[in-house]
């Protein structure tokens, strides 16, 4: 029996996006459609969702399910960092509103080919979108110098231990490649001293940093931020729902600069640059999600949603 992702932060995402019934609405992030289809049902035969993701397999079941509802719903294949130009080759101009629910779906975690997680023993793949002829997870950590490595675990995976994790991957990948889930998670729990006391798995940080290596996501976020923002109309609103700190940095970042307008150095007495602020931030906290929601579904836990309006351009 196939499990259905369960969508997370779903009423505070469908308030906080303030649907409109005859309103456009993107969902980059269409994964199950999870989002996707209460936004829809909340539109009337003038208003239109367009759902996008880079992964065909989404696409694939979200347009299955989403076929009821006909052309109220359009669907795309692409990366959200060109949200903007492919809302362009739609010829979509602006919009009422945008969600990025960011990270992966339920099904593409159990998914054995995607090699995502380190629960099912899988080739290192970790490529969202499989067409793409990026390297994967397995060619990056066969292939990269330890430098590399060392700063990708670092930066993407916030892992104290990297050096430790770095002389393990080497040391392993000079007798052969390292080619499954298994063998790197296997490899990181031997490698750390203490490993089986971990609260989590002890490789979750380094599968971390290598999915956002292999699929460049942080600078997919930052692009896909800048251009949302720049085909919402003003009054619309940008939904961000991350799942780790430093997606959730990112958006808390934008926003903030987006809110403050003036790029002026704070020495200067008064303002010479004119910028004015040109989003407000509709909640001054992340909204997280309650307990009976984490009892649910753990896989809710660490979700943060920001929520932006456009003010002007
Ligand atoms: C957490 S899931 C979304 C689940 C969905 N909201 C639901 O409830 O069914 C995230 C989805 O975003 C997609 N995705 C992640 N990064 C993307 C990007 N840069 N461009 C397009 N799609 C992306 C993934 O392929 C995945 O299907």
């Amino acid at each position: 029996m196939t499990v259905r992702h369960e969508p997370v932060l779903l009423q505070q995402s469908l308030e906080a996006l303030q649907i409109r019934a005859a309103g456009i609405y993107v969902d980059c992030t269409l994964g199950g459609g999870g989002h996707a289809e209460p936004i829809v049902q909340r539109l009337s035969g003038d208003g239109l969702l367009i759902g996008l993701d880079q992964d065909a397999e989404a696409i694939a079941r979200a347009t299955r399910r989403l076929a009821p509802f006909g052309s109220r719903v359009r669907i795309l294949q692409g990366n959200f960092r060109h949200v903007a130009a492919l809302l362009h080759a739609a010829e979509v101009d602006r919009v009422d509103g945008i969600l990025m629910d960011l990270g992966l779906s339920r099904d593409q975690l159990e998914a054995t080919l995607g090699g995502f997680s380190f629960l099912r023993d899988a080739p290192l793949d970790m490529r969202m979108n499989r067409d793409a002829s990026i390297p994967t997870a397995g060619d990056i950590l066969n292939g990269a110098d330890p430098k590399t490595l060392g700063k990708m675990l670092l930066e993407y995976g916030e892992e104290k231990r990297w050096r430790t994790i770095v002389r393990a991957v080497v040391k392993a990948r000079e007798a052969a490649p390292i080619r499954t889930t298994r063998q790197l998670a296997d490899l990181v729990t031997r490698a750390l001293p203490g490993a089986r006391r971990y609260k989590i798995h002890p490789a979750t940080r380094t599968f971390q940093a290598l999915r956002i290596a292999v699929n460049d996501e942080l600078n997919a976020l930052r692009e896909g931020l800048q251009g949302a923002f720049h085909r919402l109309r003003p009054g619309g609103r940008l939904c961000v729902i991350s799942f780790h700190s430093l997606e959730d940095r990112i958006v808390k970042h934008f926003f903030q600069a987006l809110e403050k307008g003036c790029v002026c150095p704070p020495a200067l007495p008064v303002c010479a640059c004119g910028k004015t602020p040109s989003l407000r931030r509709v909640h001054r906290r992340p909204i997280v999600p309650s307990a009976a929601e984490v009892k649910r579904n753990p896989a809710a836990r660490s979700a943060r949603l920001r929520t932006g309006e456009k003010l002007s351009e």
